[in-house]
């Protein structure tokens, strides 16, 4: 009988992907308790044919060259894929997948809740009522900004950029979206979203929303110039990753009220949190919770294990991202 080949998962992931790998490889999980440190890693991938990750692994030539010539697939658990040298991997013949589609509609919710927490003040609501401060009804109380009828503006109209589309039809909104490639128009009349250059979106929007993944072409897409041609009473939200808004100029930009707030799930330097974002009311954090409910994380699990066996078994996987 043929060996089993070798695994190895960098973080505990719902049971039912591992349990999907454990019948097909032979199956390393890792016990540490945290994001794995880089020497562990690096003796952990040692011979392994293959590798489900998460985002918080940087998997790079050191970790290819650690794991061996017999590496032959990198599962990420994740949809975006920016922590891979897919580059390097591809050089190598080494496929790497990723975990699309499931994780389209709980994403949007996410960043659907931080629109209405941050226009409707809902963290500092929920901060006043702790502290004991609520003495009734009150004219002038913690007074935001409507959602409903407002121009929402969609950085980025792939699958997640389009869910929020949907979701702002029910809010009366105005949809206007930026993309490197415009959508075709029936999809644009769909969704009732017209297109504008990054400039135009960000002048017209209420609320702009980011859905692009990162890229050396998206690094710092939103930065000083950006953030100073938003209207003063717009809101940024970011949960796609952090370097594609310059922190700093953000910072600035919430301190000195070039805009009204932003409400963020992902940093520049994660899990480090610029500290001068703790100390303004005007932003919402989140820790990174995009895709963070039961269910789409048992989704990506097991996808994320599906893509892993298939390469393994010498299939192309269904979410090969190499070009
Ligand atoms: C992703 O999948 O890329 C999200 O950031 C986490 O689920």
């Amino acid at each position: 009988m043929q060996a089993k080949p070798r695994v190895f998962i960098t973080r505990r992931i719902p049971e039912e992907g591992i349990k999907m790998i454990m019948e097909h490889c032979e199956t390393e999980v890792s016990d540490f308790d945290g994001v794995l440190p880089r020497e562990m890693l690096l003796e952990k991938v040692k011979n392994k044919e293959g590798i489900l990750c998460l985002l918080t692994d940087t998997i790079d030539k050191e970790v290819m060259d650690a794991a061996g010539p017999k590496l032959k697939v990198i599962s990420n658990y994740a949809v975006g894929f920016n922590n891979i040298d897919v580059e390097e991997a591809t050089r190598r013949g080494i496929m790497v997948t990723n975990t699309p589609g499931v994780l389209t509609e709980t994403t949007a919710d996410l960043a659907w809740a931080l629109i209405m927490s941050i226009a409707r003040r809902i963290v500092e609501a929920d901060k006043f009522v702790r502290a004991g401060k609520f003495r009734g009804w009150e004219p002038l109380l913690l007074l935001g900004t409507d959602v409903y009828g407002a121009t929402l503006g969609i950085i980025g109209f792939g699958r997640i950029g389009q869910a929020m589309a949907r979701r702002a039809s029910g809010f009366n909104m105005k949809v206007i979206y930026y993309d490197l490639q415009r959508a075709p128009l029936q999809v644009e009349k769909e969704l009732g979203a017209s297109y504008r250059t990054l400039p135009e979106l960000l002048s017209e929007a209420d609320f702009v929303t980011i859905h692009v993944p990162l890229t050396p072409q998206t690094h710092h897409l939103i930065g000083e110039k950006e953030l100073k041609m938003m209207k003063k009473g717009a809101y940024l939200i970011n949960t796609a990753r952090g370097p594609i808004v310059d922190e700093k100029a953000l910072v600035r930009a919430l301190q000195e009220k070039w805009i009204r707030g932003a409400a963020l799930d992902v940093f520049e330097n994660e899990p480090e949190v610029e500290p001068e974002l703790l100390k303004l009311d005007n932003v919402v954090l989140a820790p990174h919770i995009g895709s963070a409910t039961y269910a789409t994380r048992t989704k990506m699990a097991t996808m994320a294990a599906e893509n892993l066996i298939k390469a393994l078994q010498g299939e192309i996987p269904p979410n090969l991202v190499n070009p």
